[in-house]
């Protein structure tokens, strides 16, 4: 059975990047932040085009799927991302996010995503605007905002990002039929800067250094759902 999709409404959930993991014991990082109450598992594809920096990729991640019930979600940092969708599919993953920089035909690459049953997602760089997903948004399951550059982990939020969000939650709640798009955030997520986005409308936070990076994940996530209770 595949982990449910979120809805929308007010749960926010956490989803660790697994970037900053430690990668020569992925199944026990893995483990270790699903029983640390990890709600999706963010995986970032970098290819070395789209961004100057590389991770892994389809096989990696098809062994990541057999080791963990936990919800995946791949964030596709690479050119022509439409070209390895479909191995991503075939790799198990339950939600795919792809640049709007970096897709020619978005329409098309997201049905493709929904088409092999899973969430399709875009992501917006910190200097691309949200009114430039407007005829998009009824085809997206959820918006990424990037609030770093992407990628490297450990970077500086990026202030902006916030405002960004608030204007992409009115937008899909201006438009019939996206109402109940999702929006992530990533980059530069801890307690000090999640409550501020969350306000705004964010409800997947994706936290590297701020959960991975941490040597109690289990502390990690609390404290993270703890700013959020008590902003
Ligand atoms: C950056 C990646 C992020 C990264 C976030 O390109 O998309 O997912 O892992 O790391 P932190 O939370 O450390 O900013
Ligand atoms: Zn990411």
């Amino acid at each position: 059975m595949p982990p449910e999709r979120p809805t929308s409404g007010d749960k926010v959930l956490i989803a660790p990047s697994l970037l900053s993991a430690d990668f020569v014991r992925l199944s026990e990082e893995i483990a270790d932040v699903a029983s640390a109450g990890a709600d999706w598992l963010h995986l970032d594809i970098m290819d070395g085009h789209f961004v100057p920096n590389l991770t892994f990729g389809p096989p990696v991640v098809k062994r990541i799927a057999g080791c963990t019930d936990l919800f995946l979600d791949a964030h596709l940092m690479v050119t022509n991302p439409d070209e390895l969708v479909p191995a991503f599919l075939d790799a198990g993953v339950h939600a795919i996010s792809v640049h709007q920089e970096a897709s020619t035909h978005l329409h098309r690459t997201l049905h493709q995503i929904r088409d092999g049953g899973a969430m399709a997602g875009v992501v917006l760089n910190p200097a691309t605007p949200v009114e430039t997903l407007t005829d998009i948004l009824v085809d997206c399951d959820y918006v990424l905002i990037m609030s770093v550059n992407p990628g490297f982990g450990g970077q500086k939020f990026i202030p902006s990002a916030v405002e960004k969000v608030r204007r992409l939650r009115a937008l899909c709640d201006a438009t019939p039929g996206a109402e109940g798009v999702l929006i992530q955030i990533d980059g530069g997520i801890d307690a000090r800067t999640a409550p501020a986005v969350v306000a705004a409308g964010a409800r997947i936070l994706v936290a590297g250094s701020a959960v991975f990076g941490q040597p109690d994940r289990r502390q990690a996530i609390d404290t993270l759902h703890k700013a959020l209770r008590e902003a």
